[in-house]
């Protein structure tokens, strides 16, 4: 986080209350409904919870106890309980919902399908059917990569069915990341699809799937593939087989296998600061509690409304924001395939304003990008649907934040900035919006239950308002993580070990204002966040280093205004460093071998050539030096440690 950032924010005095209007209509709907909610909660955390956990979701046994903590930080909630997670998605909708639209999609090539909760459980329950005729039981692991089109959810919500645990692999990452996921899972089963529309282009899952089994893999006994693209896929005999085929005998109702509560719903891996990606293992019962709970407070879910998430199934956003919180609210939602960008930038409001969509929830990184093509294009559609907007991934800068509020919000629709992770879950830091006044750039209070705070080195709480510290969650809360998969020592040590035990560490620094409002200031780690998607720093050195012409690579963020941070790369190479630093094919070549070792997304968007990394005494690489460079700012760091001091002009391009 630079300086220059935290000081914008500093000046940002604009409040916004709920508007009357929304705030009439809304479940909670003034500030003293709020607090009535949050001293509940804090006079009994748990019971609080158990209300909510008895009162929301549908139980095949009740739970007896609430929260056992006996191995902590190994937290179980709601032990005893049994329940069903597509149970709660789609059974209990059937009675008073069957016919009413859970799905509108929209494929990026513009054809729509609706989709009834009816449906949708017949479909889920055929593919229930196919999973077990395919030997997929109880506890197997499935890996699922395809395109953002409904057959994602099915493929999850089948899963969840029998009690099989997901691991969702974005598409857009590459082979050798499909592979090291499916790996480290043991999955037993691949789901994906010929191929998907994004950016007016065709996205070659089925082949990227090929590539990786074809490296290892040894787990995977079968790969269901569904015909979206059409555009004609090998298919290895024995093993592919087209997800129409394993339908076609399916029955259309599957008895759905009742879980603990602590039963893991899914995997979904995401970056830390060190190493291999992290398998973040959730719950069945507190997580789907959380997507449900967060939807009624946060985004105020309504029978009528029409919700549309633009996350990718591939992220957490998207599992708990599309594949199982509106489905579990009987809402309807919007599911689209493609770029906001095809056939034009004002993609995102046609959609909004063809489908009616109320609730609209995307990243800063598409708002600030679809802001650069100016208020015309937006003014075009009838947004007047629209009712409350809402912002993930990353800080939300002032800017964007008022252009959202004025040209798409018309200054008619709250927005709902949301403070989360993977690990969470679920919101945690965020607006109730008839009850909490905005700020442009702040995600306001901690919503019931939530007992989050910002703490010094020692862990003490600090009350000075607008000192920055540790961003930490000082009770565990249904929805949280329960484990890294296959490593609790890491989930021990990353996430529990800096206050003794005591603190969930969240990994972001944040500070406090004079209301006690919350705002992020950027990670702690050696995280990157591109496009509000979370990248390790070392998972893009390792990819550089494996290159046969790269000894060394040190990568930091860039400051963006369109990505949030950009990647930029320091590479020392085996031999030669190019004349003058300048390489453009190595260059490329560089950055295509990263896009095929990580995915497009972790493409280096710039990479600098030195004889050396500059390195402290005692060997640790000079970051903060890497960043004020690719900064460009003034160098405030003390660089007299540098062997060379001429590798200082390298690394600036200089030389
Ligand atoms: O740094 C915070 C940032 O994104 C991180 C979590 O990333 P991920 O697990 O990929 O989940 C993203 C979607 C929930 C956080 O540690 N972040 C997320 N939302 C916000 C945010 N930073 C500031 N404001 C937010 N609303």
């Amino acid at each position: 986080m630079s300086n220059d950032r935290i000081d914008s924010i500093l000046q940002e005095e604009r409040q916004f209350p709920p508007p009357s209007a929304f705030a009439q209509l809304a479940r909670i709907r003034s500030a003293s409904e709020l607090a009535a909610l949050r001293e509940r909660a804090a006079a009994d955390h748990t019971g609080f919870w158990a209300e909510l956990a008895r009162k929301e979701l549908s139980w095949h046994t009740p739970f007896q106890t609430i929260l056992d903590d006996s191995a902590a930080p190994r937290y179980q909630w709601f032990k005893e309980g049994t329940l069903n997670v597509s149970y709660n998605c789609l059974d209990r909708q059937l009675a008073e919902r069957g016919d009413k639209t859970a799905i509108i999609f929209e494929g990026e090539p513009g054809d729509t399908r609706h989709i009834t909760y009816a449906e949708l459980h017949r479909d889920v329950c055929r593919f229930a059917n196919a999973l077990k005729a395919q030997g997929v039981a109880k506890g197997d692991r499935v890996v699922i990569y395809m395109p953002m089109i409904p057959e994602a959810v099915i493929a999850m919500q089948a899963c969840a069915r029998i009690g099989a645990i997901h691991s969702v692999v974005f598409g857009g990452f590459s082979a050798e990341s499909l592979k090291d996921r499916i790996e480290d899972a043991g999955a037993k089963l691949l789901i994906t699809a010929d191929g998907g529309h994004r950016g007016g282009k065709i996205i070659e899952l089925k082949a990227a799937a090929d590539k990786a089994l074809n490296h290892g893999c040894a787990s995977i006994e079968k790969v269901i593939v569904y015909k979206r693209s059409g555009h004609g896929v090998p298919m290895q005999t024995g093993r592919d087989v087209w997800w129409s085929d394993t339908i076609a005998d399916q029955a259309a109702q599957c008895e759905p296998v009742w879980v603990e509560s602590e039963h893991p719903l899914f995997l979904l891996y995401t970056s830390g600061s060190t190493g291999k990606p992290k398998g973040i293992q959730h719950s069945s019962a507190g997580y789907l509690l959380g997507a449900v709970v967060t939807l009624q407070w946060v985004f105020d879910i309504r029978d009528d409304d029409v919700f549309w998430c633009t996350a990718d199934v591939g992220w957490v956003t998207g599992h708990s924001y599309v594949a199982y919180g509106p489905l579990a609210c009987g809402a309807t939602m919007v599911i689209y395939e493609g770029s906001p960008a095809v056939p034009d930038t004002g993609r995102f409001w046609k959609v909004c304003q063809d489908h009616r969509v109320t609730i609209f929830y995307t990243a800063p990184t598409a708002i600030r990008a679809l802001m650069k093509h100016g208020d015309a294009i937006p003014a075009r559609y009838d947004l007047s649907t629209l009712r409350l907007l809402g912002s993930v991934g990353e800080p939300i800068n002032p800017e964007a934040w008022m252009w959202y509020h004025r040209v798409i919000g018309r200054e008619r629709c709250p927005i709902v900035d949301t403070w989360w992770q993977t690990e969470t879950g679920a919101h945690m830091i965020a607006p109730v919006p008839g009850a909490v006044p905005t700020k442009p750039g702040s995600c306001t209070l901690p919503l019931p239950g939530i007992a989050a705070d910002v703490v010094d080195e020692q862990g003490n709480s600090i009350t000075t308002a607008n000192q920055g510290g540790y961003l930490v969650i000082k009770k565990p809360w249904p929805f949280m993580l329960r484990t890294i998969w296959g490593d609790h020592e890491r989930y021990i040590k990353t996430y529990w070990g800096k206050f003794g035990g005591q603190y969930y560490l969240a990994g972001d620094s944040a500070r406090r204002d004079q209301d006690g409002y919350f705002w992020i200031m950027g990670r702690i780690d050696d995280v990157l966040n591109v496009s509000g998607h979370r990248l390790g720093t070392m998972e893009v050195e390792s990819a550089l280093v494996a290159h046969p012409r790269v000894a060394e690579a040190a990568v930091v963020g860039r400051p963006d205004d369109v990505k949030g941070e950009t990647i930029f790369a320091y590479v020392v190479l085996r031999g030669e460093r190019p004349p003058g630093g300048i390489d453009h094919a190595l260059t490329e070549e560089l950055r295509l071998w990263v896009a095929e070792q990580i995915g497009a997304i972790a493409k280096p968007d710039d990479i600098r050539y030195a004889d050396n990394l500059p390195k402290t005494r005692s060997g640790k690489i000079m970051r903060r030096l890497l960043r004020s460079i690719a900064a460009g700012v003034a160098i405030t760091q003390d660089t007299s440690t540098l062997e060379n001091e001429a590798i200082l002009l390298q690394l600036q391009g200089k030389q």
